[in-house]
């Protein structure tokens, strides 16, 4: 059953995130809050440490293996988090929330075939599905995330494939059950410019295709630029900034946000402005 259209997909407030350290907790978000729409795709940006990477850990329910203190509220379509115990979770997880990590290659089984390990999450939440129409339903997603010889490729294991055609294999396991959102973390840092442009096309597709929400996480403002509505700008745990993406990027109000967008390899600032201006980035 998904949310009614007024209800946030996920709903966070004053989120705070502490890991046990030597010297005891340490606060790594600090009070953040923010709503993510259905179908709406928010940018979550800031430096190396921020806190990012552990907003998304505690929306899947992962920071219990490094036993994190989670305080304030998030709610997933209304469901209070905090209350989710180990089936709560296990059925949430990869049904109606799954997450796209930057490193392919740790995210699959390297002794697994690929087409296995998609597979794998209708034999875990349908297991009434058959051996036939599992393979049937793999084809169609190795299909709609972009994999040609399908038929081929799902018998390949991990190291068979190009960086790409892995993290595609990640976003297909990711989609297989249709969850209303999807958790990306630096989905394309891994591969190289052509194949990260790729991939955010086809990520942008299929979000629009599915009304799917999404939690980019990436501390590229260029690229959050192109695929997010909206963006909230972290430092030190806490947002400083947030609103629209084009309001943010194009009319910084934080100087930290200016500092970030000063901060972009100049030829990727370059390359834009040509864009803009209808010339050629020859
Ligand atoms: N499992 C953990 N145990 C202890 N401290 C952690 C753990 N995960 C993250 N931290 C700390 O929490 C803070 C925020 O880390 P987080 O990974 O959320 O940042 P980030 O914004 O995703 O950074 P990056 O851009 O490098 O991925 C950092 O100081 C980090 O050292
Ligand atoms: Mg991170």
């Amino acid at each position: 059953m998904s949310a009614p259209e007024s209800m946030p997909v996920l709903q966070v407030r004053d989120l705070t995130i502490d890991y046990p350290g030597r010297g005891g907790l340490t606060r790594a978000v600090d009070g953040v809050s923010f709503a993510l729409g259905a179908g709406r795709v928010l940018g979550v940006v800031g430096e190396s440490g921020s806190g990012k990477s552990s907003i998304g850990m505690a929306a899947m329910g992962l920071t219990e293996a490094s036993h994190a203190v989670i305080g304030g509220e998030m709610k997933f379509a209304g469901t209070d988090l905090a209350k989710l115990k180990g089936q709560g979770w296990r059925s949430l997880r990869g049904e109606r929330v799954s997450m796209v990590f930057q490193d392919a290659m740790a995210t699959l089984n390297p002794v697994l075939r690929v087409g296995d390990q998609i597979a794998d999450m209708f034999r875990y939440h349908r297991p009434q599905m058959s051996r036939k129409a599992r393979r049937a339903a793999v084809l169609d997603l190795l299909e709609q995330v972009g994999i040609r010889d399908a038929d081929k490729r799902i018998d390949n294991y991990p190291h068979e494939l190009s960086g790409g055609m892995r993290q595609r294999i990640v976003i297909a396991a990711a989609i297989a059950l249709e969850p209303e959102l999807l958790i990306a973390d630096e989905p394309t840092t891994a591969l190289d410019v052509t194949v990260q442009a790729q991939i955010l096309d086809l990520m942008q597709d299929l979000i629009r295709e599915r009304e799917m929400a999404m939690l980019f996480i990436s501390h590229d403002l260029d690229v959050v630029g192109d695929i997010c509505d909206d963006v909230v700008v972290m430092r030190h745990g806490k947002i400083v900034e947030a609103g629209r993406v084009d309001d943010v990027l194009i009319r910084p109000r934080h100087p930290y946000t200016q500092e970030l967008l000063a901060a972009r390899p100049q030829f990727r600032t370059a390359e834009v402005a040509a864009v803009q201006s209808g010339g050629s980035h020859a």
